[in-house]
Protein backbone atom coordinates (compact mmCIF):
# COMPACT_ATOMS: atom_id res chain seq x y z
CA UNK A 1 0.00 0.00 0.00
CA UNK A 2 0.96 3.95 -1.02
CA UNK A 3 2.73 5.27 2.10
CA UNK A 4 3.46 2.68 4.38
CA UNK A 5 6.36 2.12 6.57
CA UNK A 6 8.59 -0.29 5.49
CA UNK A 7 7.76 -3.44 7.55
CA UNK A 8 9.72 -4.09 10.82
CA UNK A 9 12.67 -6.81 9.90
CA UNK A 10 10.68 -9.46 12.19
CA UNK A 11 7.62 -9.02 10.15
CA UNK A 12 6.94 -12.03 8.07
CA UNK A 13 7.20 -12.24 4.18
CA UNK A 14 3.73 -10.78 2.85
CA UNK A 15 2.42 -14.65 1.55
CA UNK A 16 3.52 -15.71 5.09
CA UNK A 17 1.43 -12.94 6.79
CA UNK A 18 -1.89 -13.28 4.30
CA UNK A 19 -1.41 -17.25 5.82
CA UNK A 20 -1.72 -16.25 9.26
CA UNK A 21 -4.70 -13.91 8.73
CA UNK A 22 -6.06 -16.21 6.35
CA UNK A 23 -6.38 -19.14 8.85
CA UNK A 24 -7.65 -16.81 11.22
CA UNK A 25 -10.34 -15.01 9.45
CA UNK A 26 -11.35 -18.49 7.70
CA UNK A 27 -11.57 -20.20 10.60
CA UNK A 28 -14.85 -21.60 11.80
CA UNK A 29 -16.99 -23.39 13.99
CA UNK A 30 -17.93 -26.56 12.39
CA UNK A 31 -20.74 -28.46 13.62
CA UNK A 32 -22.29 -30.35 10.18
CA UNK A 33 -20.03 -30.55 8.08
CA UNK A 34 -17.88 -33.82 9.08
CA UNK A 35 -16.43 -36.51 6.94
CA UNK A 36 -15.56 -39.95 7.90
CA UNK A 37 -12.21 -39.55 6.37
CA UNK A 38 -9.31 -40.97 8.95
CA UNK A 39 -6.97 -37.89 10.08
CA UNK A 40 -3.53 -38.75 9.61
CA UNK A 41 -1.68 -38.67 12.59
CA UNK A 42 1.39 -36.58 11.53
CA UNK A 43 -1.03 -33.75 11.02
CA UNK A 44 -2.66 -34.76 14.13
CA UNK A 45 0.56 -34.72 16.05
CA UNK A 46 1.19 -31.22 14.25
CA UNK A 47 -2.20 -29.67 15.40
CA UNK A 48 -2.00 -30.75 19.14
CA UNK A 49 2.37 -29.59 18.94
CA UNK A 50 0.36 -25.94 18.13
CA UNK A 51 -2.11 -26.07 21.27
CA UNK A 52 1.03 -27.61 23.58
CA UNK A 53 2.90 -24.27 21.87
CA UNK A 54 0.20 -22.02 23.53
CA UNK A 55 1.26 -19.08 25.94
CA UNK A 56 0.61 -19.82 29.74
CA UNK A 57 0.54 -18.13 33.14
CA UNK A 58 4.26 -18.54 34.67
CA UNK A 59 4.96 -21.04 31.57
CA UNK A 60 2.62 -23.84 33.79
CA UNK A 61 1.05 -25.68 30.95
CA UNK A 62 -1.55 -26.55 32.99
CA UNK A 63 -3.48 -28.87 29.92
CA UNK A 64 -4.29 -31.93 29.20
CA UNK A 65 -5.42 -33.60 25.61
CA UNK A 66 -8.04 -35.93 25.99
CA UNK A 67 -8.54 -37.78 22.58
CA UNK A 68 -11.49 -39.67 21.93
CA UNK A 69 -11.79 -42.26 18.53
CA UNK A 70 -14.31 -44.57 20.51
CA UNK A 71 -17.52 -44.48 19.14
CA UNK A 72 -18.99 -45.85 22.67
CA UNK A 73 -16.84 -42.67 24.36
CA UNK A 74 -18.22 -40.57 22.19
CA UNK A 75 -21.65 -41.76 21.96
CA UNK A 76 -21.08 -41.08 26.03
CA UNK A 77 -20.96 -37.95 25.83
CA UNK A 78 -23.07 -37.29 23.09
CA UNK A 79 -26.36 -38.41 25.79
CA UNK A 80 -24.17 -35.75 28.27
CA UNK A 81 -25.03 -33.22 25.54
CA UNK A 82 -28.56 -34.58 24.78
CA UNK A 83 -29.85 -33.74 28.01
CA UNK A 84 -27.85 -30.49 28.53
CA UNK A 85 -29.51 -29.22 24.94
CA UNK A 86 -33.01 -30.22 25.80
CA UNK A 87 -32.23 -28.12 29.42
CA UNK A 88 -31.03 -25.31 27.37
CA UNK A 89 -33.27 -24.99 24.77
CA UNK A 90 -36.16 -23.99 27.55
CA UNK A 91 -34.14 -21.34 28.28
CA UNK A 92 -35.15 -19.04 25.70
CA UNK A 93 -37.49 -16.99 25.16
CA UNK A 94 -40.32 -18.32 22.38
CA UNK A 95 -38.49 -16.53 19.10
CA UNK A 96 -35.43 -18.13 20.16
CA UNK A 97 -36.46 -21.38 21.08
CA UNK A 98 -37.87 -21.98 17.41
CA UNK A 99 -34.49 -20.91 15.86
CA UNK A 100 -32.66 -22.78 18.79
CA UNK A 101 -34.00 -25.66 18.32
CA UNK A 102 -33.09 -25.96 14.52
CA UNK A 103 -29.66 -25.35 15.10
CA UNK A 104 -26.81 -28.06 15.12
CA UNK A 105 -24.74 -27.24 17.52
CA UNK A 106 -22.42 -30.45 17.92
CA UNK A 107 -20.88 -32.95 15.81
CA UNK A 108 -19.97 -35.38 18.42
CA UNK A 109 -20.91 -38.43 16.69
CA UNK A 110 -20.23 -37.79 12.75
CA UNK A 111 -16.24 -36.25 13.77
CA UNK A 112 -13.82 -39.39 13.88
CA UNK A 113 -11.88 -37.11 16.31
CA UNK A 114 -13.25 -35.66 19.55
CA UNK A 115 -10.84 -33.88 22.19
CA UNK A 116 -11.19 -32.55 24.72
CA UNK A 117 -8.55 -30.02 26.54
CA UNK A 118 -8.17 -29.34 29.69
CA UNK A 119 -6.72 -27.57 32.94
CA UNK A 120 -5.25 -29.19 35.84
CA UNK A 121 -5.32 -25.84 38.30
CA UNK A 122 -2.76 -28.13 40.40
CA UNK A 123 -0.15 -28.48 38.03
CA UNK A 124 2.75 -26.70 39.58
CA UNK A 125 1.59 -25.69 43.17
CA UNK A 126 -0.54 -23.54 44.53
CA UNK A 127 1.90 -20.33 43.67
CA UNK A 128 2.44 -19.45 40.43
CA UNK A 129 4.44 -16.63 38.41
CA UNK A 130 1.71 -14.52 37.32
CA UNK A 131 -1.51 -15.86 38.48
CA UNK A 132 -1.08 -14.85 42.60
CA UNK A 133 -3.52 -11.86 42.34
CA UNK A 134 -5.64 -13.52 39.03
CA UNK A 135 -6.60 -17.20 40.10
CA UNK A 136 -8.38 -17.52 36.54
CA UNK A 137 -5.26 -17.07 34.30
CA UNK A 138 -4.77 -21.04 33.81
CA UNK A 139 -7.84 -21.52 32.84
CA UNK A 140 -7.13 -18.51 30.69
CA UNK A 141 -3.96 -20.47 29.66
CA UNK A 142 -5.73 -23.74 28.00
CA UNK A 143 -8.34 -21.46 25.99
CA UNK A 144 -4.89 -20.25 24.11
CA UNK A 145 -4.19 -23.61 23.55
CA UNK A 146 -7.72 -24.16 21.98
CA UNK A 147 -7.14 -21.85 19.81
CA UNK A 148 -4.06 -22.38 18.56
CA UNK A 149 -4.84 -26.15 17.90
CA UNK A 150 -8.28 -24.38 16.03
CA UNK A 151 -6.07 -22.10 13.80
CA UNK A 152 -3.62 -24.45 13.33
CA UNK A 153 -6.57 -27.04 12.34
CA UNK A 154 -7.85 -24.26 9.65
CA UNK A 155 -4.39 -24.49 8.17
CA UNK A 156 -4.35 -28.21 7.83
CA UNK A 157 -8.10 -28.20 6.10
CA UNK A 158 -9.38 -29.57 9.27
CA UNK A 159 -12.73 -28.69 10.77
CA UNK A 160 -13.12 -27.78 14.66
CA UNK A 161 -16.45 -27.77 16.83
CA UNK A 162 -16.28 -26.54 20.31
CA UNK A 163 -18.85 -28.01 22.16
CA UNK A 164 -19.97 -26.32 25.59
CA UNK A 165 -23.55 -27.87 26.46
CA UNK A 166 -22.61 -30.06 28.68
CA UNK A 167 -23.05 -30.25 33.00
CA UNK A 168 -19.14 -30.34 33.67
CA UNK A 169 -19.65 -33.26 36.07
CA UNK A 170 -21.32 -35.29 34.00
CA UNK A 171 -18.72 -34.76 31.09
CA UNK A 172 -16.27 -35.22 33.40
CA UNK A 173 -18.06 -38.69 34.56
CA UNK A 174 -18.35 -40.03 30.98
CA UNK A 175 -14.64 -39.32 29.99
CA UNK A 176 -13.00 -40.56 33.45
CA UNK A 177 -11.73 -36.91 34.27
CA UNK A 178 -10.66 -36.52 38.10
CA UNK A 179 -12.98 -33.24 40.06
CA UNK A 180 -9.95 -31.04 40.26
CA UNK A 181 -9.30 -31.43 36.92
CA UNK A 182 -11.13 -28.59 34.94
CA UNK A 183 -12.37 -29.70 31.03
CA UNK A 184 -12.03 -26.47 28.98
CA UNK A 185 -12.77 -27.52 25.45
CA UNK A 186 -14.86 -30.44 23.99
CA UNK A 187 -13.96 -30.27 20.53
CA UNK A 188 -15.02 -32.11 17.31
CA UNK A 189 -12.42 -32.64 15.13
CA UNK A 190 -12.73 -33.86 11.32
CA UNK A 191 -12.25 -32.94 7.46
CA UNK A 192 -15.24 -31.27 6.37
CA UNK A 193 -17.35 -31.23 2.79
CA UNK A 194 -16.71 -26.95 3.26
CA UNK A 195 -16.04 -23.95 5.54
CA UNK A 196 -18.81 -21.48 5.56
CA UNK A 197 -17.82 -17.98 4.90
CA UNK A 198 -19.33 -16.00 7.79
CA UNK A 199 -20.26 -17.89 11.43
CA UNK A 200 -23.87 -20.36 11.53
CA UNK A 201 -25.14 -18.55 14.22
CA UNK A 202 -24.86 -15.06 12.41
CA UNK A 203 -26.11 -16.78 9.18
CA UNK A 204 -29.06 -18.19 10.95
CA UNK A 205 -30.11 -14.74 12.19
CA UNK A 206 -29.48 -15.40 15.74
CA UNK A 207 -26.68 -12.29 16.08
CA UNK A 208 -25.22 -10.11 14.18
CA UNK A 209 -21.10 -9.48 14.51
CA UNK A 210 -20.82 -6.15 16.29
CA UNK A 211 -19.07 -3.19 15.22
CA UNK A 212 -15.57 -2.92 16.31
CA UNK A 213 -15.42 0.86 16.69
CA UNK A 214 -18.07 0.32 19.40
CA UNK A 215 -16.10 -2.46 21.23
CA UNK A 216 -12.70 -0.21 21.29
CA UNK A 217 -12.36 2.29 23.74
CA UNK A 218 -9.11 5.11 24.39
CA UNK A 219 -7.92 5.87 27.70
CA UNK A 220 -11.02 4.99 29.78
CA UNK A 221 -13.34 2.65 29.90
CA UNK A 222 -16.23 3.43 27.68
CA UNK A 223 -15.28 6.40 26.03
CA UNK A 224 -15.13 6.57 21.93
CA UNK A 225 -12.41 8.45 19.98
CA UNK A 226 -12.60 12.30 20.73
CA UNK A 227 -10.94 13.14 16.98
CA UNK A 228 -7.56 11.76 17.87
CA UNK A 229 -7.67 8.25 16.44
CA UNK A 230 -9.63 8.82 13.21
CA UNK A 231 -7.21 7.14 11.20
CA UNK A 232 -7.41 4.07 13.24
CA UNK A 233 -11.21 3.70 13.72
CA UNK A 234 -12.18 4.34 9.49
CA UNK A 235 -9.33 1.65 8.80
CA UNK A 236 -11.59 -0.56 11.26
CA UNK A 237 -14.65 0.62 9.92
CA UNK A 238 -13.34 0.27 6.04
CA UNK A 239 -12.24 -3.18 6.92
CA UNK A 240 -15.17 -4.13 8.79
CA UNK A 241 -17.27 -3.47 6.23
CA UNK A 242 -15.13 -5.61 3.71
CA UNK A 243 -15.40 -8.72 5.33
CA UNK A 244 -19.40 -8.09 5.58
CA UNK A 245 -19.21 -7.74 2.30
CA UNK A 246 -16.91 -10.07 0.79
CA UNK A 247 -16.89 -12.63 3.71
CA UNK A 248 -12.90 -12.73 3.39
CA UNK A 249 -10.31 -10.52 5.10
CA UNK A 250 -9.22 -7.68 2.24
CA UNK A 251 -5.33 -8.43 0.75
C1 LIG B 1 -16.17 -21.14 24.56
C2 LIG B 1 -16.96 -21.52 23.34
C3 LIG B 1 -17.99 -22.44 23.45
C4 LIG B 1 -18.76 -22.78 22.33
N1 LIG B 1 -19.74 -23.72 22.43
C5 LIG B 1 -20.44 -24.10 21.33
C6 LIG B 1 -21.42 -25.14 21.40
O1 LIG B 1 -21.68 -25.73 22.44
N2 LIG B 1 -22.09 -25.47 20.27
C7 LIG B 1 -21.85 -24.82 19.08
O2 LIG B 1 -22.48 -25.17 18.08
N3 LIG B 1 -20.89 -23.85 18.99
C8 LIG B 1 -20.19 -23.49 20.08
N4 LIG B 1 -19.22 -22.52 19.98
C9 LIG B 1 -18.96 -21.90 18.66
C10 LIG B 1 -19.55 -20.50 18.55
O3 LIG B 1 -20.93 -20.57 18.38
C11 LIG B 1 -18.88 -19.80 17.36
O4 LIG B 1 -17.52 -19.68 17.64
C12 LIG B 1 -19.46 -18.43 17.06
O5 LIG B 1 -20.79 -18.55 16.67
C13 LIG B 1 -18.68 -17.72 15.95
O6 LIG B 1 -18.58 -18.55 14.81
P1 LIG B 1 -17.19 -18.97 14.18
O7 LIG B 1 -16.42 -19.71 15.26
O8 LIG B 1 -17.54 -19.86 13.02
O9 LIG B 1 -16.47 -17.73 13.78
C14 LIG B 1 -18.46 -22.18 21.08
C15 LIG B 1 -17.40 -21.27 20.98
C16 LIG B 1 -16.66 -20.94 22.08
C17 LIG B 1 -15.51 -19.97 21.94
Amino acid sequence: MENQPAPPAQAFSDADRAAVYQAIFSRRDVRGQFLPTPVPDALLSRVLMAAHHAPSVGFMQPWNFLLVRSQAVKQRVHDVFAEANAEAALMFPDEKREIYSQLKLQGILEAPINLCITCDRTRTGPVVLGRTHMPTMDLYSSVCAVQNLWLAARAEGLGVGWVSIFHEKALQDALGIPQHIVPIAYLCIGYVSHFNDRPELEKAGWLPRLPINELVYFEQWGEADAGHNLPLTAALSEMQAAIQGQGIFPK
